[in-house]
């Protein structure tokens, strides 16, 4: 079959790549893809949400099933669009890619299905959050409501952090029409989690859980990132922890937004704020992870085709994922600036040194008179497979001491909170 990856980032490279193990894929697509795909698949240089071009693309290429990496363009409606042409694809409808699209769709879902979650309010009037924010008086959280780019939550300690967000959001319109409404919510406590699983609308079958490293600098300060590395299996999502979360979190989810006229199929991933009491839901993405993505579907043994088709026929239930012993521990190494202003066009070297059972998937890179450089602000994701999660976070990092570009800057503790 001939698979379309859409989307350009470490994700997709990591996509590729399980494709590229498939028997059943010939030809793997990639629009837009980058220097690291492009060694796998072909390339168009089309945005990924340039909806009619990648129409256009899936009709010339005849392609059998095309894979969606990121959220804009499901919220865009990519899916949809495909699907009226009668196009094979893996991801959710637009009416369904907004439980991410949508942060105060995603506390109604949560709030009508008993999910677990941080007590909210919703407001259009920036005075009106304001007069709630000054009556709670301490730690809370803003969130945008609409899409921005992963930047649209402020984790405000006090009133006055909380305050100068609802100006930059709905004032200052930081994320534009994404701010139009804001979420202010309880500040919650605890260790992160996210949580992925495959659903047909009706099967739900989860992944490794898996944890991510939001902040740019090492015992997470600084300000946040789009994921500075990851590792899975996280063992702080125990045997029981996932149960739990697979009954009281993703079946209820899934079936709520059936009830709600969004039947969602797709991968659907949680991120868990695990509390006090129990797993508590911080969000809702509409597709995979990045970087989870590259430490899941390395740790991933089952052929990735083969579960997508079942998917697509409404058959998860016959799936039995398997799993790699061990663990999968991947390092972002990011470019000097990033999460601010970074350079691009640096070269990158040492990419031909990896060691065994370690991958470089490219996120952000192009190529330059035929040499790899950095196009992006997350320029690599160095991925390794071992025994467990101390072998694994050796082996990423020796692959990451093989790597050079000028600015290179990534955190040295990924995969430390899962030894404590
Ligand atoms: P989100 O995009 O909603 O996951 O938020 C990004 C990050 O903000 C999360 O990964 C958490 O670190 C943090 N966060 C979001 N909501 C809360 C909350 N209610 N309490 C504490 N931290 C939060
Ligand atoms: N790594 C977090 C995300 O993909 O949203």
């Amino acid at each position: 079959m001939k698979v379309l990856i859409v989307g350009g980032g470490g994700r997709e490279h990591a996509l590729a790549w399980k494709f590229s193990r498939s028997p059943r894929v010939k030809k793997i697509f990639c629009a837009p893809g980058n220097a690291g795909i492009a060694a796998l698949a072909e390339c168009a240089n089309i945005n990924a949400e340039d909806i009619p071009a990648i129409v256009n693309l899936v009709r010339s290429q005849k392609i059998d099933l095309t894979v969606v990496g990121p959220e804009a363009p499901l919220v865009a409606g990519l899916v949809d669009a495909l699907e009226k042409e009668g196009y094979p694809v893996f991801g959710p409808r637009k009416r369904a890619a907004e439980i991410e699209g949508s942060k105060v769709l995603a506390k109604e879902i949560m709030l009508k299905n008993d999910i677990p979650t941080a007590w909210y309010a919703v407001f259009d009037d920036a005075a009106k959050a304001a007069g709630y924010i000054r009556k709670i008086d301490g730690a809370c959280v803003v969130k945008a409501d609409g899409l921005a780019a992963g930047k649209g939550v402020i984790v405000a300690p006090d009133a006055s952090t909380a305050l100068e967000a609802v100006n930059m959001i709905m004032k200052d319109k930081a994320f534009g029409a994404a701010g139009d409404r804001i979420v202010v919510e309880e500040y919650l406590r605890g260790q992160e989690a996210s949580v992925l699983a495959f659903t047909d609308g009706e099967h739900v079958v989860p992944m490794l859980p898996a944890q991510d490293h939001k902040q740019v600098f090492d015992d997470d300060r600084g300000p946040n990132t789009g994921g500075m590395g990851a590792y899975a299996p996280a063992p702080l999502i125990n045997v029981a922890l996932q149960k739990h979360v697979l009954e009281k979190i993703l079946v209820p989810t899934v079936r709520g937004m059936a009830e709600e006229g969004r039947p969602y199929r797709g991968v659907l991933y949680a991120g868990i704020m695990l509390t006090e009491k129990g797993p508590f839901v911080l969000e809702y993405n509409a597709r995979f992870g990045d970087p989870e993505a590259q430490p899941i579907l390395m740790m991933l043994e089952s052929d990735l085709a083969d579960v997508l088709e079942a998917l697509l026929a409404g058959e998860l239930n016959k799936v039995d994922l398997r799993w790699h012993s061990g663990a999968s521990v991947c390092v972002v190494l990011a470019a000097g600036g990033y999460p601010g202003s970074y350079r691009k066009g640096e070269v990158v070297a040492g990419l031909d040194k990896m060691p065994e059972n370690v991958l470089a998937f490219h996120a952000g890179t192009g190529i330059e008179n035929d040499r790899v450089v950095t196009a992006g602000g997350r320029v690599l994701g160095i991925t390794a497979l071992a025994e467990d999660i101390p072998a694994a976070i050796d082996l990423a990092y020796r692959g990451v001491s093989q790597v050079q570009f000028a600015g290179m800057h990534h955190r040295k503790d990924i995969g430390k909170k899962a030894l404590d």
